[in-house]
């Protein structure tokens, strides 16, 4: 790959979805770009880029950025994150938002949506219990062609044999052709927008938890911070951070703790200590 094409090509995944490209990484490119090229009648990547490089195209831009997402998700993924959930966060939650009766969760960077899904079947096994809650689960990536999956909750057999339990699969789903279709039960509790993590999250309001999984791994370190501090700033001061495992707060222990004895779950210092270590 030619520099220019690769300097091009770094620059706009990172002003536009903050990733960072590394050269071991640009051998993806060739995979995920020809079939762009092909669609537009053009030669090859290299004619592809050329074109992008020179005539300035949002339509062009965008679609480049989205084929080289990474949407790699599947159900319940990694396990133990779910379980500290259900067993340990949702039923502490329930106890201190009593009076409000409402507990609001963000998923962001929610890919095709089975992970807020999966988020969204735990709590409804405590249905009788937040009889009278609301209980909200928003859930946003900025892929476009990935909120678009998601909404339709429809998944195929070998995505729901990944991670998702038989009995939760013949609870929560129909069988709709070769596929199977989640129930409108668990599919209303959840609200699916595009957006992308830098466009900042204030306008959305403080929340309980927010899951940010396995999406900061593929940003640029320069963007990382300013989105955990974001992140952060619309978490409740009692709120929990679930990060993916092997993902850490680095940088920003002056704002976020590991929750103790939690795998991958951060929660808020308190502003004190912040202001006593900016000093
Ligand atoms: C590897 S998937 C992780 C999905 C899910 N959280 C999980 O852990 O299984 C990463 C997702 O982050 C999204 N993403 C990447 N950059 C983003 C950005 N700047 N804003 C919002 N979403 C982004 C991608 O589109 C992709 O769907």
């Amino acid at each position: 790959m030619r520099d220019e094409d690769f300097d091009f090509i770094s620059d706009l995944l990172l002003t536009r979805a903050g990733l960072g490209l590394t050269p071991e990484r640009a051998y993806l490119l060739e995979g995920r770009l020809t079939p762009i090229a092909r669609n537009r009648d053009m030669a090859d990547v290299e004619a592809l880029l050329t074109r992008a490089r020179t005539k300035p195209d949002d339509a062009l831009s965008a679609e480049i950025v989205e084929a080289m997402m990474v949407r790699e998700t599947s159900f319940f993924r990694d396990r133990a994150p779910f379980r500290q959930f259900s067993d340990i966060i949702l039923p502490d939650l329930i106890k201190s938002r009593a009076r409000e009766g409402r507990i609001r969760i963000w998923c962001a960077g929610c890919s095709t949506g089975q992970e807020p899904y999966s988020i969204a079947m735990l709590i409804n096994d405590r249905a009788e219990e937040l009889t009278g809650w609301s209980v909200s689960v928003m859930a946003t990536d900025m892929s476009g062609r990935a909120i678009e999956t998601a909404r339709k909750g429809y998944y195929s057999q070998f995505e729901v044999q990944r991670g998702l339990p038989i009995e939760l699969l013949v609870k929560h789903f129909s069988r709709r052709r070769s596929k199977w279709e989640i129930n409108d039960q668990v599919a209303g509790m959840v609200s699916f927008h595009q957006h992308n993590l830098l466009d900042g999250a204030s306008q959305f309001g403080e929340f309980d938890i927010i899951f940010c999984r396995n999406v900061l791994t593929y940003m640029d370190d320069s963007i990382k911070d300013s989105i955990f501090v974001s992140l952060s700033e619309t978490l409740a001061s009692d709120g929990y951070l679930f990060l993916g495992i092997g993902e850490t707060t680095a940088g920003l222990a002056d704002r976020m703790k590991r929750a103790h004895g939690l795998l991958g779950v951060y929660s808020p210092l308190p502003e004190n200590f912040r202001l006593a270590n900016t000093g």
